[in-house]
């Protein structure tokens, strides 16, 4: 069974950004069978480093297109994921090394609350700004 999937309640209707929201759930997934198999904290990293670096990505990437569509919110929306920057830099430095399951258990809950929080106000609202530029 899946951890978190992606349904069309979370589908901001630009598809970009849909696209690499769905690329996000994968990588929490992936976590996910980890730490259900009690895997080794290497693979732990490593996985963990591939989320850090998708999210970094995907949020210049949003940051970028609000900014070139004169989004009005977008000071608002950086401060979120800034917010959200800082909390998985805080959770790298906690699980470096370590087979840490339970401190893996609870970054995947806040994660998966997060990230679903975030979809489907914050960035839902952005789209549909895009949406109105004719991005789609
Ligand atoms: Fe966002
Ligand atoms: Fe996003």
């Amino acid at each position: 069974m899946q951890f978190m999937v992606f349904t069309d309640k979370l589908s901001d209707g630009v598809a970009s950004i849909d696209h690499q929201h769905a690329r996000l759930v994968d990588i929490i997934n992936q976590l996910y069978a980890l730490v259900l198999k009690h895997d080794t904290a290497a693979s732990l990293e490593t996985v963990f480093d591939d989320l850090a670096r998708y999210t970094e990505q995907h949020f210049e990437y949003e940051e970028k297109l609000f900014a070139a569509n004169g989004y009005p919110k977008l000071e608002e929306h950086r401060a979120h994921h800034d917010d959200f920057r800082r909390r998985l830099a805080d959770y790298r430095d906690r699980i470096g090394g370590r087979n840490d399951t339970i401190l893996a258990a609870d970054l995947l809950h806040v994660l998966k609350q997060w990230l679903t929080d975030h979809i489907a106000t914050d960035d839902k609202e952005a789209c549909r700004h895009l949406n109105a530029c004719g991005i789609h």
